[in-house]
């Protein structure tokens, strides 16, 4: 049997997933040594590795094969584009994609004017403007941060990840349309997916149940 390698997202997501696959038996003790600085961890009982990566590298990852399986959120999914098969919807790491700004931004949102939107996520903004809304805009591509641009006024408005708004209310910003929910979502490689089909079914099907 060949290892089963996931490439899990630094962070946040990657402790979440941890606990939800420790639920249907896999664990993977190195791991939680959070002083470690070694990047791939084994189970050599079960065959499976593990390593962590940076969000918007996992589904780089998994579409070249070097994972399997990636856990990554929804946001970083759209983003990359990348060719690999989204299988399942984990439920943790629920937030929004959403247009803010100030509350006197709103209307040029109804216009055809051209406005500046400054986002980490260049490809989710053009989509929605472009595509959903029909109106053109300039994006500003920025990597953290966002909600300065508008204040500073860099940008209009911004597009950019809402989970409990305080970051928006702190700096007197507001939600001004909604693009899409985010969660995350177990991702797999396109060929893995027919080689190892009857592994990873099981493993869909164990996590549905603790879902
Ligand atoms: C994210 C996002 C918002 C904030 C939203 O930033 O970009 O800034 O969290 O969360 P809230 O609605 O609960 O306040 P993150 O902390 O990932 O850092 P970043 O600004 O560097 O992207």
């Amino acid at each position: 049997m060949r290892y089963l390698t996931f490439a899990l997202t630094k962070g946040r997501l990657a402790d979440k997933t941890l606990a939800i696959l420790e639920k249907i038996g896999i664990t993977c003790e190195e791991m939680k040594d959070k002083d470690s600085r070694k990047l791939i961890f084994v189970n050599e009982e079960l065959k499976l590795r593990f390593f962590l990566a940076k969000g918007p590298d996992v589904p780089t990852y998994v579409e070249y094969g070097a994972a399997d399986i990636g856990i990554v959120g929804k946001d970083t999914i759209l983003e990359e584009g990348r060719k690999l098969y989204e299988v399942m919807d984990l439920g943790f790491g629920a937030c929004r994609m959403c247009v803010c700004g100030p509350d006197s931004a709103k209307p040029l949102l109804n216009s055809n004017q051209l406005i500046r939107v400054a986002t980490k996520y260049p490809n989710i903004a053009k989509d929605y403007f472009y595509n959903k809304k029909h109106q053109t805009v300039e994006i500003i591509k920025l990597n953290g941060s966002i909600e300065l641009a508008p204040i500073v006024g860099l940008s209009e408005v911004i597009v950019d990840i809402v989970e409990t708004g305080s970051t928006l209310r702190e700096n007197g910003l507001k939600v001004l349309e909604e693009v899409c929910p985010l969660s995350a979502r177990m991702v797999v490689n396109q060929v893995s997916m027919k080689m190892e089909n009857e592994r990873i079914s099981k493993l869909i099907e164990d996590l549905r149940k603790v879902i």
